[in-house]
């Protein structure tokens, strides 16, 4: 048999779990913290809307799960379900309150440190988020957000901080999470708010631009300063297919996806693609760069990229794809099977971006989101939640037969391990957890944790390194 051949889940494959500081932690005005971008949504990432929060409405984020003063007990519980990685983000206005300070917050500091030690104790990885919509509310008032140029100043400052302080402790790092869907969701994900009459696509491509040179710069000093560490991009990359073999509708297919891989393209390969062009100019997008930008992204390349996959959507000839500026919509694919909240299952989906991205990137991949979001029903304190374990059999088959085809993978995380507040509907109710948390949309609850029947099933999972699926 061929050497190079696999069939089995490698042996130092990262199992484990990902959530974001702004959906767990709470403490929202704890410990000297600044306003967030995260905080400040009225209606979360779907409906992509931002602004000052409103006091008078009960807002799930603030206090989220708690994560902030329950820490250990969470993680006590990842390590009994056998964690090797834990992703996490680092609240960024827990460093910098408002992102222009010349000195960071030793409260902030402190606290990740406890929690990336306790983290170690147990042996499980920090695998971390550098922003995860958590920028300073400030930076977005004060400078129209990656609009501007001085961003990558204060960004560098807080990597500089971060990987100085963490260099012992953390060895795996992520820069934007799901930075390519900036195109779609421009507020959310960079923190633009568009006025009225903005070229928009300008705006995006322009934050983007912004975004790319201060990922590389992160990338120079991550290596400066931590030479034994790795750091990756982090993209969404739920999948489109063509609604039928309409030609038309299989070039516009290649054509959307394209839009999000042109993140990949620029912070993996470390060059703009040629693709890009012609939108520019179609869209009269003219982007200001400064002498070495170029040599910077090409110097600095990602080594992996990370993603979030958990569905995909269907593409008709003709149908608008919402270019750069909206959502993407999707006719219903018969074949699938769709979740509580529509978004239609699809485990094969996920084999084909796995060898998708290994085909255009040939470097190891991460899937570090993927799950099923649904609600769940304590009967006498039990939760029998034999939909999310069909959920993860079938995605675990499905990424054992992307190794079998031959694709390089670093590890596995779950998408909410512990049940969080949603990032697109800003509710507790969808829930992805293997751990229950006592609470509602509204509030209601005494936070407890329980583990659901879920938990025994990953559990056995990374006990037999995914042989028992
Ligand atoms: C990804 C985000 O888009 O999807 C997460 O990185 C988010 O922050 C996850 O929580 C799932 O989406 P939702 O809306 O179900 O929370």
């Amino acid at each position: 048999m061929n050497k190079t051949y696999k069939d089995q889940f490698p042996d130092n494959f990262l199992w484990g779990g990902a959530v974001a500081a702004n959906q767990v932690e709470g403490g929202w005005d704890e410990g000297g913290k600044g306003l967030d971008l995260a905080s400040c949504f009225l209606r979360g990432l779907t409906n992509g809307f931002i602004g000052l929060p409103d006091t008078d409405k009960y807002h799930p984020e603030r206090e989220a799960i708690d994560f902030y003063h329950r820490y250990k007990e969470d993680i006590r519980l990842f390590s009994e379900l056998g964690f090797k990685v834990f992703r996490t983000s680092i609240h960024w206005t827990r460093i910098f309150p408002t992102g222009e300070e010349k000195e960071p917050s030793e409260e902030g500091l402190k606290f990740y440190d406890d929690l990336f030690d306790e983290l170690l104790k147990y042996g499980i990885q920090p695998l971390i988020t550098i922003s995860h919509y958590e920028m300073p509310y400030h930076l977005v008032e004060k400078y129209g957000s990656w609009r501007s140029r001085r961003l990558i100043d204060f960004f560098e400052r807080y990597c500089r901080v971060i990987f100085n302080r963490y260099k012992d402790k953390v060895k795996y790092w992520l820069t934007f999470n799901e930075i390519n869907n900036i195109r779609r969701n421009a507020g959310y994900v960079g923190g633009i708010i568009f006025k009225e009459n903005e070229n928009r696509m300008q705006s995006i491509y322009q934050a983007s631009h912004n975004m790319f040179v201060a990922n590389a710069k992160a990338i120079r000093l991550c290596h400066e300063i931590i030479p034994d560490a790795k750091i990756g991009c982090m993209m969404s990359l739920s999948n489109i297919y063509p609604n039928n073999c309409d030609p038309v509708a299989v070039f516009e297919t290649q054509d959307v996806r394209r839009r999000s891989l042109f993140f990949g393209d620029v912070m993996l390969k470390g060059y703009y693609p040629t693709y890009i062009y012609r939108l520019w100019k179609e869209n009269d997008v003219h982007i200001e760069m400064q002498d070495g930008d170029l040599e910077l992204i090409s110097k600095y390349k990602n080594e992996f990229p990370a993603f979030s996959y958990y569905r995909t959507t269907t593409h008709e000839a003709g149908q608008p794809y919402f270019g750069d500026t909206g959502g993407d919509v999707g006719t219903p694919n018969p074949y699938l099977e769709t979740s509580e909240w529509g978004w239609q299952i699809d485990p094969i989906g996920f084999r084909y971006t796995l060898n998708e991205l290994w085909d255009r990137y040939q470097v190891p991949l991460f899937p570090v989101e993927n799950g099923l979001g649904a609600k769940d029903v304590v009967v006498n304190g039990k939760i029998h939640d034999d939909y999310r374990i069909e959920y993860l059999k079938k995605h675990l088959n499905a990424l054992k037969e992307a190794i079998k085809d031959g694709v390089d993978v670093m590890g596995y995380a779950y998408w909410g391990p512990i049940d969080i507040v949603s990032a697109g509907t800003l509710e507790m109710e969808k829930r992805y957890g293997f751990i229950y948390v006592d609470k509602d949309n509204d509030g209601n609850g005494t936070l407890e944790r329980i583990r659901k029947d879920s938990f025994e099933w990953y559990k056995q999972v990374i006990d037999s390194n995914g042989k028992d699926l």
